[in-house]
């Protein structure tokens, strides 16, 4: 049987309907965890792999046909818009995205040129590409698309590199804050012309990530980050696409992650449900169990998992996903355990 699209429950659940079972979906479920992932990727460099549209829509497909979970995320990289726009980078393997020259100067960021979907025409290709193959897989599985959020590619812009402390990321934003405001001006066109790409090109969904943004206070957020991403979403909520607001560490933002302007709030694994959705209000909440919880005995797992279905009804719409990425050694078959638990957990 093939559902519309829209009335798929990944959809319903972002927009806070009736769903016949809990849509559930990992992030980072395309990647080393998986052999098929592993054995298409060998000696191709991960960004050559994002710019290619046939092993991109390869690698977003393989944990949908393995695990049949009720989307597919895009497989890019947050650093791979800036890669097309001409910044010098890279992605380390075990390391992650490498800037050649950080931003530290309104030249550097100048410096940076806007982005055109024209420039990323392996993006519209394989967005089309997997829209005609996944309107076929499970009855229709929608696509999401995604981009990284001003703040959290800014850091990597700032840092040259990753950080657990932000420092010279927060130091820009403090001491220079024309610096920095050019600087997520400048990041925000160039996520928001990404996301409308993917959505353009036929994507359901999308995602922001902004992944390090649990390093700021509340007060910090909404003078420094929030307008930026705000304006990313504003701009792909004017496509009418459900938009899911992600980041790690954000109990203290949560409702201003929301309120910058999103359908859906992710929430890591250290955040129980039930004190997140009343910080969300009338949006549905996606998450959020502990990734590490995979490599505990299955019906440890499970049980956890219920815990989070059950905690999740009371949010005006629930994706179940894990509290943050798969991690690499994850056993593919325990990812196939709790997909099946979830999508058959009864719901009435
Ligand atoms: O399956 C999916 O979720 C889609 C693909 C995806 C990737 N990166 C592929 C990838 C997505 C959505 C991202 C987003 C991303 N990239 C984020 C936000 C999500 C998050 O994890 O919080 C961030 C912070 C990045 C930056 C980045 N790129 C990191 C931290 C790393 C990991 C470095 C490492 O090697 O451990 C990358 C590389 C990367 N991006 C890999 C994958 C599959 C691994 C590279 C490889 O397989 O060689």
């Amino acid at each position: 049987m093939t559902v519309p699209l829209h009335d798929s429950a990944l959809l319903k659940a972002a927009r806070g309907e009736k769903v016949p079972h809990t849509p559930v979906w990992f992030m980072r479920q395309a990647g080393r965890s998986l052999p098929e992932y592993l054995k298409v990727r060998e000696g191709i460099a991960m960004l050559d792999s994002c710019m290619n549209a046939e092993l991109i829509t390869e690698i977003t497909l393989q944990p949908v046909r393995r695990y049949g979970v009720d989307a597919a995320i895009f497989f890019s990289d947050i650093v791979l818009p800036l890669k097309a726009v001409g910044v010098d980078l890279d992605i380390v393997p075990g390391v992650g995205p490498v800037v050649a020259s950080p931003v530290r100067t309104l030249a550097d960021v100048e410096a940076i040129a806007d982005l055109t979907p024209e420039q990323v025409p392996y993006i519209t290709r394989a967005v089309r590409d997997l829209v005609g193959e996944l309107a076929s897989v499970n009855g229709g599985t929608p696509l999401i698309g995604f981009a990284g959020a001003p703040f959290t590619v800014a850091s990597y812009l700032v840092e040259g590199g990753p950080s657990k402390e932000h420092a010279k990321t927060k130091a820009l934003m403090f001491g220079a804050p024309d610096v920095w405001d050019a600087l997520m001006r400048k990041v925000a066109d160039v996520s928001a012309v990404f996301l409308e790409t993917q959505v353009a090109a036929g994507a359901s969904a999308v995602q922001l990530f902004d992944s390090w943004a649990g390093a700021l206070t509340p007060a910090d957020y909404v003078r420094f980050v929030q307008p930026h991403s705000a304006r990313v979403l504003e701009r792909v909520g004017a496509l009418g696409v459900p938009r899911i607001h992600f980041g790690v560490g954000t109990t203290n933002l949560l409702d201003l992650m929301g309120e910058a302007g999103a359908d859906v709030v992710g929430v890591d694994w250290r955040t129980p449900l039930d004190r997140a959705i009343p910080l969300v209000g009338d949006r549905s909440v996606q998450g959020n169990l502990d990734p590490t919880l995979v490599f505990a005995p299955t019906e440890v797992m499970t049980e956890r998992a219920a815990a989070v279905i059950e905690a999740g009804r009371a949010a005006r719409g629930h994706i179940f996903n894990l509290g943050h990425g798969v991690i690499p050694s994850t056993d593919p078959d325990q990812l196939a355990r709790l997909t099946e638990f979830v999508q058959s957990y009864p719901l009435d």
